[in-house]
């Protein structure tokens, strides 16, 4: 199974590329987050990723033509870069092409001269756990990244103020590339 990936830039990709992108990430998202959430929030949108494709910050996996996933990958500060809405195709999890998504931003990265690469995970804040994020942080574990610290995720995206179904917290993970 060979998974090759893209950078694209504005006009690389189809419409239904894009929309197949869009709703792969909202579903994905919405299904592992549906209990965090008291209104749901589409994790992204067409002009979001749109917007991350002109900054060529958003990056492509495919097996063949098709597209399997992608995640964005963008600069944090000068030492960190971030990968972030990482999802692969439903029907092809478990299989290896997310590991092969967080090794292909990890090499850019490092080519790009930076030192770390971060992975935030939401989290309940309230003390309960969650078998899916808990799953999420073991495997994220096994890939390298470490515990790094951790916010109140309305400190960090404004917008989620009210909409939450538990306090929640944003755990920043990093791998020293
Ligand atoms: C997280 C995610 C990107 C992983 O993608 P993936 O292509 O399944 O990744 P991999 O195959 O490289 O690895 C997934 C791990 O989970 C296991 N796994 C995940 N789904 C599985 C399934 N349906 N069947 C069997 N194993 C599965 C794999 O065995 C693997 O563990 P291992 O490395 O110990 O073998 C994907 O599950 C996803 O889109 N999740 C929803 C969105 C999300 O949570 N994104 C990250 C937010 S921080």
């Amino acid at each position: 199974m060979e998974i090759t990936f893209q950078i694209p830039q504005t006009g690389d990709l189809t419409r239904e590329e894009y929309e197949l992108l869009v709703n792969l990430i909202v579903k994905v998202y919405e299904e592992t987050e549906a209990d965090l959430f008291k209104t749901q929030i589409p994790r992204t949108s067409l002009e979001e990723l749109q917007e991350l494709v002109a900054e060529k910050q958003f990056i492509v996996a495919r097996i063949g033509q098709g597209i399997v996933g992608g995640c964005y990958l963008r600069r944090r500060n000068d030492e960190e870069a971030e990968f972030g809405m990482l999802a692969t195709l439903p029907e092809l999890q478990g299989q290896g092409i997310g590991r092969r998504i967080i090794e292909f931003a990890g090499s850019e990265s490092r080519k790009n001269g930076f030192k770390y690469l971060l992975a935030d995970v939401l989290y309940p804040a309230d003390g309960s756990s969650h078998p899916y994020k808990d799953f999420l942080l073991s495997w994220y574990g096994k890939l390298g990244f470490n515990y790094h610290r951790e916010l109140t995720f309305e400190a960090k995206y404004e917008k989620v103020k009210g909409m939450m179904a538990r306090p929640c917290k944003m755990i920043i993970l990093r791998k020293t590339l």
